[in-house]
């Protein structure tokens, strides 16, 4: 390490360090479009006092009905840059939230982002029950066995049998569920919920959703007026489904729910602002501050007093007139300070950053310091790709910030045939953004492009044409998904390219992988070359 390098930075204290570490909480919301994310988000931040007023969380519209016309898309990731990282104070903690994108936009980044926090949490949409796209968000989840806390949302509509929910989340999602709360009534009669062990009722007032007010509570929950709201009927299905759920209920297990075993189940509704404090409650009480890190040498521990973080996500070109790309760095250890020396691993580069960013709700502010679970933003032309490693002189790369499989490909048509290299080179450059990527086929020339979400297609296409010159379409292509190849044993692997010749292809860092045109194929595939494995994802 380079002595100029150690003294950027005062001396930070070991104690000061543990505590900063053991206030912040950085966390996602996984969920299904339409189940609430971002009224959540906006609920959350009104709890934060982030924001005085709600409807501040920008982009709400407009993403949920992205068009393909260019000008909303780039307004859309202009704004969403002032939402990618929410940080706000709740109670004596620090809460990063990270938003993971969700509509149109979503994308490889979306699955990244997951692989940067230390809990998520999961919004169910109590009519709909799990979604498909939650379910994809859980496995990425699963990885790294990330902590789940789960909402049902929607309480104050006709949402389904609450036991049933949880039924389908436990056997869909393989994840324990231990209800904290459970509702009293839904829809018009939503009274409120009963929280299982402090045998209280949280009363819901109606028509409250944009502002806090102290909730009124009572012991127990059997009150004339509540048995009067619901009914005969309705009460005492109401008390025949608590009594089953107290007979069932295993104890909370704090070790069980940071396995990623079992997750702690609140019912509520984010648009009435109702059962959202009991979210961050149950966040700051039982979620991990910032965890340990793997890299290639060591475990790095967040209370270790050097700085280090890695870069999970790259948006590019947030102001059309500057062009700038802001990289997304997650702290891992020590502490940025403005004006710091940073040695970027892969280029084996000290770099002084004075201007890195954070996004205290909405605004980009210069920032002064930052710690283990904090998200910074830096500037980046061209030389930060994602999964890069920064440190105070350590020659270290974080591991588990991995490529993830695209579910969508399209074949890349050039106009003008005589633009391939800059083609070539502008694929390149964007995939390396994360957003995209692109495979070339052994069997032929063509460019194969790879996404999450069909709107990076246009993104593309439009980037190409404003930065790189090049003017291309996109054309259907038979690829189900696609499979990263490793194999040990030389022979096999030679007898498996043979056979697979026609499907393989090289990805942009110039991995092998094998295109499946089917399902069906790729498991045929799996089972007849056992040696061979076939990895959904791969580490930058
Ligand atoms: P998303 O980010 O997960 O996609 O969901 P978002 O918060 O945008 O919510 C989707 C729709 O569900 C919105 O209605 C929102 O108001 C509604 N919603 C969210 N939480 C609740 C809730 O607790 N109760 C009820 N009844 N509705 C809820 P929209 O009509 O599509 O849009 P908007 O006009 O309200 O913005």
């Amino acid at each position: 390490m380079s002595a100029d390098t150690k003294v950027s930075t005062s001396k930070l204290s070991a104690t000061k360090l543990a505590r900063e570490v053991a206030k912040r909480r950085t966390f996602a919301i996984i969920s299904h479009p339409d189940a609430g994310k971002t009224t959540m988000t906006e609920k959350l931040l009104l709890w934060g006092k982030a924001i005085q007023v709600v409807g501040e969380v920008k982009g709400r519209k407009t993403d949920r009905h992205a068009t393909s016309d260019w000008m909303s898309m780039e307004q859309e990731r202009g704004i969403s840059i002032t939402t990618s990282v929410m940080q706000f104070p709740y109670q004596e903690h620090i809460v990063n939230l990270l938003d993971t994108p969700g509509h149109a936009d979503f994308s490889e980044d979306t699955y990244r982002t997951l692989t940067a926090v230390d809990s998520a949490l999961m919004m169910v949409d109590g009519a709909k029950g799990v979604e498909e796209r939650t379910i994809k968000l859980m496995e990425v989840c699963r990885m790294r066995d990330t902590p789940i806390i789960s909402f049902v949302n929607k309480l104050d509509r006709q949402i389904r049998e609450p036991l049933e929910l949880l039924s389908e989340i436990e056997a869909v999602l393989k994840i324990k569920c231990i209800p904290l709360t459970w509702p009293i009534g839904m829809g018009q009669d939503f009274v409120g919920v009963y929280h299982l062990t402090e045998n209280k009722t949280y009363m819901y007032q109606k028509g409250h959703g944009g502002e806090i007010v102290e909730l009124e509570t009572r012991d127990g929950y059997d009150y004339p007026d509540i048995r009067e709201r619901l009914g005969a009927l309705m009460f005492a299905s109401f008390e025949e489904s608590l009594e089953l759920v107290q007979m069932a209920l295993e104890e909370f297990s704090v070790e069980a729910f940071l396995a990623g075993e079992m997750t702690p189940v609140l019912f509520g509704t984010a648009l009435g602002n109702f059962g959202v404090n009991m979210v961050l409650d149950t966040l700051v009480k039982y979620s991990p501050p910032p965890k340990s890190h793997a890299t290639n040498e060591r475990e790095i521990a967040a209370t270790e007093t050097n700085f280090t973080g890695f870069v999970f996500k790259i948006q590019a070109n947030m102001d059309p007139r500057h062009r700038d790309r802001i990289a997304f760095l997650r702290v891992c250890s020590g502490k940025y300070e403005k004006g710091m020396k940073m040695k970027h691993v892969r280029l084996g580069k000290d770099v002084r950053i004075a201007d890195a960013l954070t996004f205290l709700a909405g605004d980009r502010e210069a920032l002064e310091e930052a710690y283990p679970g904090d998200i910074i933003g830096l500037h980046n032309h061209g030389t930060i790709s994602i999964g890069d490693s920064f440190t105070e002189g350590e020659e270290l790369n974080f591991t588990g910030i991995p490529h993830f499989a695209p579910e969508l490909f399209r074949r890349v048509v050039l106009r003008d045939p005589l633009k391939s290299k800059a083609l070539q080179k502008g694929l390149q450059q964007l995939s390396e953004e994360g957003a995209t990527q692109v495979f070339m086929p052994q069997i032929n020339n063509d460019l194969v492009l790879g996404a999450i979400g069909v709107l990076q297609f246009e993104v593309v296409a439009h980037r190409l044409k404003e930065e790189y010159k090049v003017q291309c379409t996109f054309e259907p292509v038979s690829i189900a998904t696609v499979r990263w190849i490793h194999c040990d044993d030389e022979v096999a692997l030679a007898k498996f390219k043979r056979k697979a010749h026609d499907q393989l292809s090289l990805d942009g860092g110039g991995y092998l992988t094998y295109l499946a045109p089917s399902r069906v194929n790729l498991q045929l595939m799996q089972e007849r070359y056992p040696e061979v494995t076939f990895s959904n994802t791969r580490e930058h």
